[in-house]
C-alpha cells in the first residue's frame, strides 16, 4: 500500500470510529435512567377519610404501583420499576427491616440495569434508615429516601412532587457518589446530617448544623457541598454476614433521671448504651455509677447529647479516657445508636470505636 492510500485508509477509520463514539454517547444521553422504587409504607402511602384529613389518617395503605401511577410524569424522566419491600408505619421499623432493606439495595445496585434507587418511607424514622444505608450500601449509585408529611388523599399532598424529585435525583449523574440522600420539599440533605425537626410541617427535614447539600431547581439537582464523612463505598461496614445487629439502647438524660434505664438495658443484655446526655453530653452523679458498672461488664458506652446540635467534646464534661467511654461527635442519639451497633459487628475495642465515631 502506498503512503497516500495508507493515510486515506487511516483517516477514514478514524472518522468511522469517531462517528460510532458520538452515536454511542448520544444514545447513552438519550436513554432514560432505570430507577427502582422500593416502597416501605409511611404517610406517603397513607390515606385519609377526606381531602382535609391531615391527622388521624391510615398510614401505609397505598401500594407501590399506585404511588407510581399517581405521578405519570415519572415516565418522562426515568424508567421506573416498583417493589413493595414492606408496608409499615416507620415507627415499626426494626434492625431486621434494615438488614433486609440494605441487602436488597446492594443486590439491586450490583445489577447493570439499575442506575439508582428511591426508597419511599415514613418520615418518623426516615433519618435512621437513611444513615444505616449510608454506612452499609456498597455502591456509588444514588440512593434517595423520600416521604411525605400529608397523606396521598390530602389536598396539596406533598408526596407526588417529592417522589418526582426523588426519582429525578436518583437517576441523575450529580447524585453519584454523594452517599445516601434525603430529598423532600425540594431540598437535598445528606443522610448523616439530616433530622426530622417538626411534627407536622412540610419543611420538617433539616440538617441543622451544616445545612442542605443542595436543592432541586427547575427539575434538576444542584449541589453546593459534599459530605466530608466516610460513607457507602468508603465504609468498612459489611452486612453480608450479619445475622442480627448487636442490641444497643439509648438512655435519655433529664433532671433527676438516675440509673433505672441503664440498669434495665444492662438486665436486657444490650451490648452498647448511647447516653443522650444534657448539654455537652453530661451525665448526672446519680446516673454515672450505673454507666461505669455497665462498662466494667464490657458494654460499650457512647456519650451523645439530647441538645440537637454540636459535638460532644471528648474528655470535656466527663473524663472519657479514665472511664473508657466513647463520644458520639455530633451524631444525634438515634444515629449514634446505629453507628455503635454496626461498630460492634466488627470490634469491641473502644479506641477503634472512637475512631469510627470521628470518621463516620
Ligand atoms: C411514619 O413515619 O410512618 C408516619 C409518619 C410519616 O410518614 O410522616
Amino acid at each position: 500500500m502506498n503512503r497516500k492510500l495508507l493515510a486515506t485508509v487511516t483517516l477514514v477509520s478514524w472518522l468511522v470510529l469517531l462517528t460510532h463514539m458520538a452515536l454511542a454517547g448520544h444514545a447513552a444521553q438519550a436513554r432514560l435512567p432505570n430507577v427502582t422504587i422500593l416502597a416501605t409504607g409511611g404517610t406517603i402511602a397513607g390515606t385519609g377519610a377526606t381531602s382535609m384529613t391531615t391527622v388521624g389518617y391510615a398510614v401505609a395503605t397505598v401500594g407501590v404501583q399506585a404511588l407510581i401511577d399517581a405521578v405519570p410524569e415519572l415516565k418522562s424522566i426515568a424508567t421506573v420499576r416498583g417493589e413493595q419491600v414492606f408496608q409499615i408505619a416507620s415507627e415499626n421499623m426494626t434492625c431486621e427491616h434494615w438488614l433486609k432493606l440494605g441487602r436488597r439495595v446492594n443486590e439491586l445496585l450490583a445489577q447493570g440495569d439499575v442506575d439508582g434507587i428511591v426508597i419511599t418511607h415514613g418520615t418518623d424514622t426516615l433519618e435512621e434508615t437513611a444513615y444505616f444505608l449510608n454506612l452499609v450500601v456498597k455502591s456509588d449509585k444514588p440512593v434517595v429516601l423520600v416521604g411525605a408529611m400529608r397523606p396521598s388523599t390530602a389536598m396539596s399532598a406533598d408526596g407526588p412532587m417529592n417522589l418526582f424529585n426523588a426519582v429525578t435525583l436518583a437517576g441523575s449523574r450529580e447524585a453519584v457518589g454523594q452517599g445516601v440522600l434525603v430529598c423532600m420539599n425540594d431540598q437535598i440533605n445528606g443522610a448523616r446530617d439530616v433530622t426530622k425537626t417538626n411534627t407536622s410541617t412540610l419543611d420538617t427535614f433539616r440538617s441543622p448544623e451544616f445545612g442542605v447539600l443542595g436543592s432541586m431547581q427547575a427539575g434538576k439537582p444542584v449541589f453546593y457541598r459534599k459530605s466530608t464523612h466516610r460513607h457507602t463505598t468508603q465504609s468498612e461496614f459489611d452486612i453480608r454476614d450479619v445475622k442480627e445487629l448487636p442490641r444497643v439502647g439509648i438512655v435519655y438524660a433529664y433532671a433527676d433521671y438516675g440509673r433505672v434505664t441503664t440498669d434495665a438495658f444492662v438486665g436486657a443484655g444490650v451490648k452498647g448504651i448511647v447516653h443522650a446526655g444534657v448539654g455537652n453530653g453530661s451525665i448526672s452523679m446519680d446516673a454515672r455509677p450505673a454507666l461505669v458498672e455497665a462498662r466494667a461488664k464490657g458494654i460499650v458506652v457512647v456519650r451523645s447529647s439530647r441538645v440537637g446540635g454540636g459535638a460532644v467534646a471528648r474528655n470535656g464534661e466527663v473524663n472519657d479516657d479514665a472511664l473508657d467511654f466513647v463520644v458520639a461527635d455530633d451524631l444525634n442519639p438515634q444515629k449514634a445508636r446505629i453507628l455503635l451497633a454496626l461498630a460492634l459487628t466488627r470490634t469491641t475495642d473502644t479506641r477503634e470505636i472512637q475512631r469510627m465515631f470521628y470518621q463516620y
